[in-house]
């Protein structure tokens, strides 16, 4: 009866030590949060060999630094994790989950904010524009939902105890959804199709892996400025001649950018996209945002770290690696780019 909220969509496949490493999120982080939020305390190898917890088995803890956080999220770069404690919570024992079309990617991306501006926070919030549910369709021809002139669909849950309080909520929802140029909504009547639409939103990254070579960005920013991310990546991919499928967790202000191979050539794919992922990026932050939602930085998105930080802070990074890891054993190269 009890709940651990994270739950990538790699879930299945992922480890608990992968989430620890890159600070997972997923569809449920909207209403209760990521990884980072559901841990009490590790205990974890340092490169020395000696053995520390970071924290202790409390609900509360003021002292010191924060050595959880600073492992959570660090991609094992700093220390090898052994044991995690997990804070769970009692299971939510209702939900309701709809599938709401939109005649424009950009209203549904509108909608998002007018949602929680109406007081309601909903247990996942997801968008997924056209192609990506043409591909998904495509991919999984057992999942059987109909489309018709949409744009873009986002896959809303609402979670709680009480079915009747939930179903007041799900219309005061719609009556919000209504002031958008909206299709006919999909309810799911039973488990067996929570479980379709749900299959359908999770495979959606392995039906874009099967269609064509692609580059995975995550971008992420306030949700009120998800309609100008939208819009200035469909802009910046007019302007480089580069087709993006976009899906992720609209709640969260997360969009995972797919940027598809396609028919490229080899030297655009290896060259000239640094530049308009570069642009991309650049454009998130000016919308108040960051280069990874959950996904982490590795080695692929290192190189655009100088977007999101100055030198100075740069350095902080590289002392702390220093510190923890003086000999440079702990997943070498990855996060902070190297000095220039
Ligand atoms: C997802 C993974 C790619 O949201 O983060 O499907
Ligand atoms: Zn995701």
């Amino acid at each position: 009866g009890l709940f651990y909220p994270p739950d990538p969509s790699s879930r299945g496949s992922c480890f608990i030590g992968g989430n620890l490493a890159n600070n997972s999120g997923g569809p449920k982080a909207v209403k209760y949060g990521v990884t980072r939020e559901y841990v009490l305390n590790l205990e974890v190898v340092l490169a020395s060999g000696e053995v520390i917890e970071t924290g202790a088995n409390v609900l509360k803890n003021s002292t010191g630094y924060s050595l959880t956080h600073l492992m959570i999220g660090s991609e094992g770069t700093l220390g090898i994790i052994t044991k995690a404690v997990l804070k769970l919570l009692p299971l939510p024992q209702q939900n309701v989950l709809m599938l709401v079309p939109f005649k424009s990617a950009r209203e549904a991306c509108e909608a998002v904010s007018a949602v929680f501006h109406a007081g309601i926070v909903p247990s996942a919030m997801e968008f997924m524009e056209r192609d990506a549910i043409d591909w998904i369709l495509a991919f999984d021809t057992d999942i059987r939902v109909e489309v018709f002139d949409e744009q873009a669909h986002l896959l809303i849950e609402l979670d709680g105890n009480n079915l009747q309080q939930l179903q007041e909520e799900a219309e005061k929802l719609v009556g919000v959804l209504t002031d958008f140029d909206i299709g006919e909504i999909l309810y799911a009547e039973d488990d067996t199709q929570k479980q379709v639409l749900w299959r359908m939103r999770r495979r959606v990254a392995e039906a874009v892996k099967s269609n064509s070579v692609y580059k995975e960005e995550d971008t992420v920013v306030p949700r009120y400025q998800l309609p100008q991310l939208l819009d200035g990546i469909k802009a910046i991919g007019a302007i480089y001649g580069f087709r993006s499928v976009c899906y992720g967790h609209a709640g969260d202000g997360n969009l995972h950018v797919n940027i598809i191979r396609g028919e490229l050539s080899e030297a655009f794919w290896n060259n000239e996209l640094k530049t308009a992922i570069r642009e991309l990026f650049e454009l998130v932050k000016s919308l108040g945002g960051t280069i990874s939602g959950e996904h982490g930085i590795g080695l692929v998105q290192k190189e655009y770290m100088d977007i999101m930080f100055p030198e100075h802070h740069l350095a902080l990074f590289r002392s702390i690696k220093q510190a923890f890891d003086p000999n440079n054993i702990l997943n070498p190269g990855k996060i902070i780019p190297a000095l220039t």
